[in-house]
């Protein structure tokens, strides 16, 4: 398949895989490469830059694919080393960041400078906009359904893609709640040119994270998300679990008074505890609603066949019949 996603990284599907703290490691990234998408190394799981320069070269070592590299600007006072970071993307000489959280426009120059394509990805047509304008090559349009973080405007999919489609120039791909075929093609007929996977990429043999997380998404349905930290408004969609409705209680407690300190037992340091340790009551780890529709664990070239031969039967067979009926 052709769309202007697959042109810009040079890449055979246009199926992504989204940057996931303690998911997103060099066996997870390069399979999906591999496969003929784009695979993402969590750029800030890596404790420091030369960590990361460390998983690149594991990677490349993997896949002679392109990679790319997630970076997430936090809104944190404290934040980490990402000119260090920057510098071990462009040192290992990965040609593709995808951008997430704040504006990335204070390192954009030196981004675009060292030949690197940026897709930026965000919850709203007016932060789309934004990026758009501070030239960012490609933008990710999560909706409100999404793994992570959704934003506070609470806009599906549905209804969001349509409007990025009616809005943006650069190309864009369509992220929360796609797991398959038909996702991908209702996507590309909202006016995406491809797909970004999170939380379906969790349960593939190649993730490298505990049995107990890929079977809790297993067991999971779509009516097992919750959103917390919505008071602090920095909203993050989660799998329910004991740390997170005691988190909720607390919100309902506490109400607008609410701060970072009441709830760190249940949000700080918790994603070694259950992507490595299967800790699965360690606290709030993200999880999209999607989960109501995986109910297997192929490989990632498994997975991505399997969207891209029933994408095409959907147009050619089911879609085409329609029109000539
Ligand atoms: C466990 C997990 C961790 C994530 N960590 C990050 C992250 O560190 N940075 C980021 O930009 N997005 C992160 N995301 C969001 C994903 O990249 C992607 O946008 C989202 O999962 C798409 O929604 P879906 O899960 O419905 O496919 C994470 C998602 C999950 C499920």
């Amino acid at each position: 398949m052709r769309t202007r996603i697959t042109e810009l990284f040079e890449i055979k599907h246009p199926i992504i895989q989204g940057g996931m703290h303690y998911v997103g490691f060099a066996e997870l990234a390069s399979a999906v490469s591999n496969a003929g998408g784009l695979g993402i190394i969590t750029g800030l799981t890596q404790k420091t830059p030369y960590d990361l320069s460390e998983e690149i070269k594991k990677c490349k070592d993997l896949t002679d694919k392109p990679i790319g590299v997630n970076l997430t600007f936090l809104p944190v006072i404290d934040a980490p080393d990402y000119a260090g970071y920057i510098n071990s993307v462009i040192q290992e000489g990965v040609t593709i960041v995808e951008t997430a959280g704040n504006n990335p426009a204070k390192w954009m120059p030196q981004l675009k400078e060292n030949g690197i394509k940026v897709i930026h990805k965000c919850t709203t047509v007016r932060h789309a906009l934004k990026a758009q304008s501070i030239g960012v090559d490609a933008l990710s349009i999560d909706g409100f359904e999404c793994g992570g973080h959704p934003g506070e405007d609470d806009i599906p999919n549905m209804i969001l893609l349509p409007r990025a489609a009616d809005e943006l120039d650069v190309p864009f791909v369509a992220s929360g709640g796609m797991s398959d075929a038909r996702s991908l093609v209702a996507s590309l007929a909202m006016g995406a040119d491809g797909i970004n996977m999170g939380t379906r990429f969790m349960v593939t043999k190649e993730a490298p994270i505990h049995q107990n997380v890929k079977q809790a998404i297993l067991d999971a349905s779509e009516l097992d998300t919750r959103l917390v930290m919505r008071p602090i408004r920095n909203t993050e969609r989660v799998l329910t679990n004991k740390a997170v409705e005691r988190l909720l209680e607390k919100e309902k407690e506490l109400g607008t008074g609410i701060k970072f300190e009441d709830i760190t037992k249940e949000v700080a340091g918790v994603y070694p505890r259950v992507m490595i340790d299967g800790d699965m009551d360690a606290g709030a780890w993200s999880c999209g609603m999607v989960a109501g529709l995986i109910n297997d664990t192929p490989t990632v070239q498994e997975l991505i066949d399997r969207i891209m031969t029933e994408a095409e039967e959907l147009v050619k067979f089911r879609l085409e019949n329609m029109i000539q009926s």
